[in-house]
């Protein structure tokens, strides 16, 4: 059994979403969520569902990346997980944490990468007058938003979109992705699924 560490910034419905999955049959079990913001949403839906939680805000560390991410990674060292996921955590990791992790940590982002690394994702796919938008799972590496790309999916960009109505939808898309991708990442599978 794979043990699963999960980090969030906000509402933390994809962790949700990976929870709900890792139940059963499913290769891992979560052991621990843990939020750069204490007052995320997601840190008491988790501990409704009975997972440990931390919380280590980064605004206590005037800008010492490296100090935040040492505070950071005592729970998680301690929760001993064997992947990390990403799931809506807005910090930028250095190198250093990511090396930690490397090969087993992952990420959702709400676009088509490579397209839209970054923020406002949507919005720049609409200004853009893309047909299509959607979202990634991807492997992390030092680099933002650009590991090796595990899963994608697609929807369509209406002509009356908003970054609002396509946030709704990407969401939708995302809560099936990032629970197939960890299923089949934690079985070794490393090839692109396309929903
Ligand atoms: C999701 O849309 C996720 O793709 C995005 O934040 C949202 C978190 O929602 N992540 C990023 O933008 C990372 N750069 P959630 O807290 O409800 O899962």
């Amino acid at each position: 059994m794979k043990r699963v560490a999960i980090l969030i910034s906000g509402g933390g419905s994809n962790m949700v979403a990976l929870c709900r999955d890792m139940v059963g049959d499913h290769p891992c079990r979560p052991v621990l969520v843990a939020s750069n913001d204490p007052a995320a949403g997601g840190l008491a839906r988790a501990e409704a569902m009975g997972i440990a939680t931390a919380a280590v805000d980064h605004r206590k560390f005037s800008g010492d990346r490296a100090a935040f991410e040492a505070a950071l990674l005592e729970p998680i060292l301690a929760a001993a997980p064997d992947i990390l996921c990403l799931a809506g955590f807005m910090r930028v990791l250095t190198p250093a944490f990511v090396a930690r992790f490397e090969g087993r940590m992952l990420n959702i982002h709400p676009s088509l990468l490579p397209k839209y690394p970054g923020l406002h994702t949507h919005a720049r796919a609409i200004a853009a007058g893309d047909t299509e938008a959607g979202c990634s799972v991807h492997e992390v590496t030092a680099v933002l938003d650009d590991g090796p790309v595990l899963g994608r999916a697609v929807v369509p960009v209406d002509a009356d979109e908003t970054p609002e109505t396509l946030t709704a939808k990407v969401l939708v898309q995302e809560h099936k992705l990032y629970p197939a991708v960890l299923r089949r990442f934690a079985m070794g599978e490393r090839g692109l699924l396309t929903l």
